[in-house]
């Protein structure tokens, strides 16, 4: 019990930050992009993605379709309806990972990090804008 009210505490927190952020975002979210970044980034999609099917896939749906396993665990897919995924990247490095209920505990080093979460922008889906 205590551990999903840490949870929620922490999402509260999230969805703030996220929220506040959001309006700021539309303009300082245009990374430059070269030949050489493009490599990189898809090499770090790529262990992105082998760190999520390791993980993370017991429970999300990783990829861009199918169901989770977990029936409270959103699809990966998904996460940008109620985040930013450049927020998740504090949530992440502040153990909101952590905080969710059933979930093993990880470690994860700032590279994990990143390249979970180029992961999942790279799955998520498009919507309107
Ligand atoms: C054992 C099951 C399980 C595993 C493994 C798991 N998750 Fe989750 N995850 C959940 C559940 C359940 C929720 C929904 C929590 C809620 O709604 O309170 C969740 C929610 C999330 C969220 C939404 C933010 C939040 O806290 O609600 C993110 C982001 C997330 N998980 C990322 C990951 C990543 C990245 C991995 C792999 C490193 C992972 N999860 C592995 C069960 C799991």
């Amino acid at each position: 019990m205590l551990e999903i009210t840490a949870c929620r505490a922490m999402l509260a927190a999230l969805l703030l930050s996220a929220s506040c952020a959001l309006a700021a975002c539309a303009t300082a979210d245009t990374p430059a992009t070269t030949a050489s970044s493009d490599a990189l980034e898809s090499a770090r999609i790529e262990r992105g993605q082998h760190l999520a099917v390791t993980n993370c896939s017991g429970c999300h749906a990783i990829g861009r379709s199918g169901d989770s396993r977990h029936p409270m665990a959103p699809p990966f897919r998904q996460l940008s309806r109620n985040y930013h995924v450049n927020e998740l990247e504090e949530a992440f490095a502040e153990g909101v990972l952590v905080g969710h209920p059933d979930m093993p505990e990880f470690t994860l080093s700032p590279e994990d990090v990143d390249s979970l979460l180029s992961y999942i922008q790279s799955v998520q889906e498009r919507r309107g804008a």
